[in-house]
């Protein structure tokens, strides 16, 4: 008979409330998989459109990403007791999540963390955030030293990694945020300039272009990010938070100016041959954090026995940063 192991469950689709504890059978990984005993998880906006039942591909047990322990991984690749991080290559779509006490992974989609201090919770708030930022900066806009890079919608968790790594790299950065009170506080992270986001903002900004561009917005500053990036530049879209809604008569002929390079990002692809997790630095990521360079706290930590409180939180869209569920 198969051990059994402690998991949250989606039974149905709706609001926080619908989140259940359940036993389930233990994960058994095959080759090529690793077994993480998870000991902490970071939250994400995916999950909960898929508890919602809004997202198109899902998994009973959800849960992107998580920090743990390797249990067990046939194929040697991972040693059993190291620390490391799992995300994506499926979890909490094509295969159940970090939801669960112990989740199998793709050895493809696991990070080996080496001896660190931070306490699991605040590096459960790393794996998916920074390697999506990177992976945006660094593989798709393939940013450069010296390069004029805008970031709109820099005050959330993904725009403030991109920005701590995009100042690391020397690029000089135009960060947004809809609130006057924070335009200081992104100078301070590193931003050479700071303005209040808005539509209109190519207006505002008159004939500035930049080299980069990368609109955590989404469609709705979609063409007026593209005229925002000079000729030969590139904008990256990769976050939605003005919404989902499509752009409206979009006619590409009439509305978008001549030779800049529009592509989109997407983290399921994290682990991927072309965006494979080795070619992510999360090691030295971790050591600036530990060292203190960059603060990338969580904003809120939930136990697992509170994870309706967790979904709250991020249902809100007011957790202020990066929601984490330690065991
Ligand atoms: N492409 C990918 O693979 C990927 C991966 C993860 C997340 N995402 C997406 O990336 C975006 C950022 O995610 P996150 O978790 O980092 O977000 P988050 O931390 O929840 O961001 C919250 C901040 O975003 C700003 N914001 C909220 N609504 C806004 C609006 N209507 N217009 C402009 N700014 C708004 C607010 O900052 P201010 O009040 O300071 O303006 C708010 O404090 C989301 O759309 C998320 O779904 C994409």
């Amino acid at each position: 008979m198969s051990e059994a192991m402690k998991a949250i469950t989606i039974p149905t689709f709706g609001g926080p409330e619908v989140l259940s504890y359940t036993t389930v059978p233990k994960s058994t990984p095959i080759l090529g998989e690793a077994l993480i005993h998870v000991r902490a998880f970071g939250v994400n906006h995916a999950e909960m459109h898929m508890r919602k039942g809004e997202w198109d591909e899902w998994n009973p047990i959800t849960g992107l990403e998580c920090v743990g322990i390797v249990e067990t991984c046939p194929g040697g690749e991972f040693p059993v007791g190291a620390k490391v991080a799992g995300v994506m290559g499926g979890l909490g779509r094509s295969r159940p999540g970090s939801y669960g006490e112990f989740v199998t992974v793709p050895v493809e989609n696991v990070i080996l963390i080496e001896d660190t201090k931070l306490p699991w919770e605040e590096l459960a708030a790393l794996p998916e955030v920074y390697c999506t930022a990177w992976s945006c900066l660094f593989t798709v806009l393939d940013l450069q030293r010296g390069e004029t890079l805008l970031i709109r919608g820099a005050t959330s968790t993904i725009g403030q990694a991109a920005l701590n790594l995009a100042a690391d790299a020397s690029a000089l950065v135009t960060a947004t945020t809809r609130r006057e009170e924070r335009l200081e506080w992104l100078r301070g992270m590193g931003a050479t300039d700071a303005v209040l986001e808005q539509s209109g903002l190519d207006q505002q900004l008159q004939t500035r272009r930049f080299d980069k561009t990368l609109n955590l917005v989404g469609n709705r500053v979609l063409l007026e990010s593209i005229r925002l990036t000079r000729t030969g530049g590139r904008m990256l879209q990769a976050g939605w938070l003005g919404g989902l809604a499509p752009v409206e008569d979009f006619n590409p002929m009439v509305q978008m100016e001549s030779g800049v390079h529009f592509s989109l990002f997407h983290s399921k692809v994290l682990g991927t041959p072309d965006f494979p997790l080795s070619a992510i630095p999360l090691q030295d990521i971790v050591r600036k954090i530990e060292n203190g360079v960059w603060d990338a706290k969580p904003a809120k930590v939930f136990e697992y026995g509170d994870i309706h409180s967790a979904h709250k939180m991020l249902d809100s869209h007011d957790a202020g940063g990066k929601i984490v569920v330690k065991h």
